[in-house]
C-alpha cells in the first residue's frame, strides 16, 4: 500500500472510531473557552486524566476565569494544586495568568505562535489550545500521538530524540484532518488512550489493526522507540517536625532543587537510609550540639515517593524543644496557619495520616 493511501486509512478509520466507539467522556471535551482548556493542559500535561479531572473541577469552580486565577494569592493557588507534583507548571500558570489578565485585558492569545509565547505552553499545549479553542489545523504530539504513530507506521525514530521529535511531528501535521482539526486532535490522543494503550493495546478491536506495522509483524511491544532509560536518583528525606508551645518549624523551599515554592520542615538529607538509632544521634549531632534540648516524640514509618527521575524515602521525626531556640531561615507556625500552606505531596501525604502531635491533619 503507498503511504497516501495507508495515510487516508488512518485518518478515516480513527475517525470513524471516533464517531462510533468513543466513548470517553472528559468535562473539557468540546470545550471552547481557552483558558479552560489551557487550564485542563496545563493540568494534564505531566498528570493522568484519572487524578487532573478532580484539579481541574476544582480549578475552574474556584477560579472560573483568567482573572480570578490572575487576583489569587500564589500560596492559594498552590496549595489547590497540592499534590500533582511538577510545581514549575503551578508557577507558570501564576505568571500567564497575569500576563493575559493584565497585559491583554483577558483575551487569550490566538495564533500558535502567541499561544507558544506564554509561560509553561510548548508546542504541544500550543497546539491543543490552538486547535481546541480556535480550530488552528496543527497536529498535537503527545505520548499518546508518539504511541499510536510510532505502532501504525512501524516508526523506528526515538521519540526521545530531536530528530525523532521533528520527524514524528512532520507526519503527524501532514495527516490532521485540517476541515476538524480539534476533533481529530482529540479523536487521536483518546484512541492512544483507550485502545492503542502502552500496555495490553485492544488490538482485538483496533480498525486500524489491518494497515498497523507494529500489529501484522507482531512488534506491538517494541513501540515506540527511545534512546535512553532514565537513571534515577536515590535521596533519603528525614523531616524534623520541630515543636515548641503547639507550634512548628516551617520554611518555603530553595530554587534549584525539586518542590521549589513549597513549604517544608526541617530538612535533614542523608546518603543513606538510616536505622531510628542512627537518626536519633545524627539530629542530636548535627541540630543540638550534642545535648539533650529535646524530646523525640514519634517516628513515623518509611514513605516513598517516586518522582520522574529520583525516588524519595524518608521519615518524620517529631521533636519536641525543651526552651525555645531560634532555627535560621525557619519560622513557627500554628497548626492553623500551616493547613494553609502548600506542601509537597510527600509531605502532605504524612500529615493527612498523622493523628497525633499537634493535630496538623485533615487539612
Ligand atoms: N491529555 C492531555 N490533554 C488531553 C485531552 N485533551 N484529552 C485527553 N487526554 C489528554
Amino acid at each position: 500500500m503507498n503511504s497516501l493511501i495507508s495515510n487516508k486509512f488512518f485518518v478515516d478509520n480513527l475517525l470513524k472510531w471516533n464517531r462510533l466507539s468513543n466513548k470517553r467522556l472528559m468535562p473539557w471535551k468540546g470545550e471552547k473557552d481557552p483558558y479552560k482548556i489551557w487550564l485542563s493542559e496545563i493540568i494534564l500535561q505531566q498528570t493522568r486524566v484519572n487524578q487532573g479531572l478532580e484539579y481541574y473541577l476544582r480549578f475552574v469552580n474556584k477560579f472560573p476565569d483568567v482573572h480570578a486565577l490572575a487576583n489569587a494569592s500564589e500560596n492559594q493557588v498552590f496549595k489547590l494544586w497540592e499534590g500533582l507534583g511538577y510545581y514549575t507548571r503551578c508557577k507558570n500558570l501564576i505568571a500567564s495568568a497575569k500576563y493575559i489578565s493584565q497585559n491583554l485585558n483577558g483575551k487569550f492569545p490566538e495564533t500558535y505562535v502567541d499561544l507558544l509565547a506564554l509561560k509553561g505552553v510548548g508546542p504541544y499545549t500550543a497546539a491543543a489550545i490552538g486547535s481546541f479553542a480556535f480550530n488552528l489545523p496543527v497536529a498535537v504530539v503527545d505520548g499518546n500521538v508518539y504511541r499510536v504513530l510510532s505502532r501504525y507506521f512501524g516508526m523506528k525514530n526515538p521519540v526521545d530524540s530531536t530528530e525523532g521529535k521533528e520527524i514524528f511531528a512532520e507526519l503527524a501535521n501532514k495527516l490532521i484532518d485540517k476541515k476538524n482539526p480539534s476533533i481529530y486532535n482529540q479523536a487521536l490522543m483518546d484512541f492512544g488512550a483507550t485502545i492503542c494503550k502502552p500496555q495490553l493495546p485492544v488490538c482485538v478491536s483496533c480498525l486500524l489493526k489491518k494497515n498497523c506495522t507494529a500489529f501484522t509483524t507482531n512488534t506491538v511491544d517494541q513501540f515506540p522507540v527511545k534512546v535512553k532509560s532514565i537513571q534515577i536518583k536515590n535521596r533519603w528525606f528525614y523531616y524534623l517536625l520541630i515543636e515548641f508551645d503547639g507550634k512548628c518549624y516551617v520554611r518555603k523551599r530553595m530554587p534549584k532543587d525539586i518542590w521549589e515554592n513549597l513549604y517544608e520542615f526541617v530538612l535533614m538529607e542523608e546518603d543513606n537510609s538510616l536505622t531510628e538509632k542512627k537518626i536519633v544521634a545524627n539530629i542530636k549531632a548535627k541540630y543540638f550540639n550534642n545535648k539533650e534540648t529535646f524530646v523525640i516524640k514519634d517516628i513515623s514509618k518509611v514513605n516513598k515517593q517516586k518522582l520522574t527521575h529520583q525516588t524519595i524515602q524518608g521519615q518524620f521525626i517529631t521533636i519536641q524543644l525543651k526552651k525555645k531556640s531560634a532555627i535560621k531561615g525557619f519560622q513557627l507556625a500554628s497548626p492553623a496557619a500551616l493547613k494553609k500552606l502548600p506542601f509537597p505531596k510527600f509531605i502532605a501525604n504524612y500529615l493527612k495520616d498523622k493523628s497525633v502531635s499537634l493535630n496538623l491533619g485533615n487539612a
